[in-house]
């Protein structure tokens, strides 16, 4: 497989992110969330992977308020296309987004996620300590990128995502 172009999403690629989240997650709930963060402004950063001019993986990061303090990021929701899974496009997705974050200032990155994947690439439960959220539990978790605020505080996740 040829290596892809990791590059920033822009306005004209949404049908397709649309489309490779619903084929990836297989149901639409996604792909709406990734709408409803756009409309309501809470999008931080997303990036799209791109192979032989095809859009085969989207990543989007999210703003997390922290009450009374300086704010983090979410990452979700992220997908790969089901024919090119487990080729190490997801990983290169993440670790070139967190990279962009770390640059620019952001300390800590929560999410909520499968156990056999997130773990793999640096991130923990035990890094969730500090917080509060409804979401806390064996598949939320976070990653620190920097030390500095936020070190802990009360979560306030996106109306895009319904957590109470
Ligand atoms: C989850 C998802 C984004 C992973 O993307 P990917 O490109 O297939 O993953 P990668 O190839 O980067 O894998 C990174 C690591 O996770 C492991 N991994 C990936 N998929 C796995 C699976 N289904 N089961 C177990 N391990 C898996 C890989 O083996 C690799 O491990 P290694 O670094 O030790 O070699 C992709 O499977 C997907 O789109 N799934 C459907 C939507 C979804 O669940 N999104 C995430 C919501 S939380």
């Amino acid at each position: 497989m040829d290596k892809p172009v990791i590059r920033i999403a822009w306005q004209d690629d949404k049908p397709a992110i649309a489309d490779l989240n619903t084929r990836a997650f297989g149901q639409e709930d996604e792909a709406r969330i990734v709408t409803q963060l756009e409309k309501d402004g809470d999008v931080v950063l997303q990036l799209v992977a791109e192979l032989d001019g095809r859009l085969v993986g989207h990543i989007l990061f999210y703003a997390v308020g922290v009450r009374g303090k300086l704010g983090a990021v979410g990452l979700g929701p992220m997908s790969v296309d089901p024919w090119v899974q487990r080729e190490g496009i997801g990983k290169q997705l993440i670790v070139q987004g967190l990279t962009m974050l770390r640059d620019n200032g952001v300390s800590v990155v929560f999410v909520l996620g499968h156990d056999w994947y997130y773990p793999k690439l640096g991130f923990s439960v035990e890094a969730t300590e500090p917080f509060q959220t409804s979401l806390k539990g064996p598949h939320f978790f976070a990653l620190r990128l920097r030390h500095g605020p936020p070190m802990s505080g009360e979560l306030i996740f996106p109306a895009a995502f319904g957590i109470a």
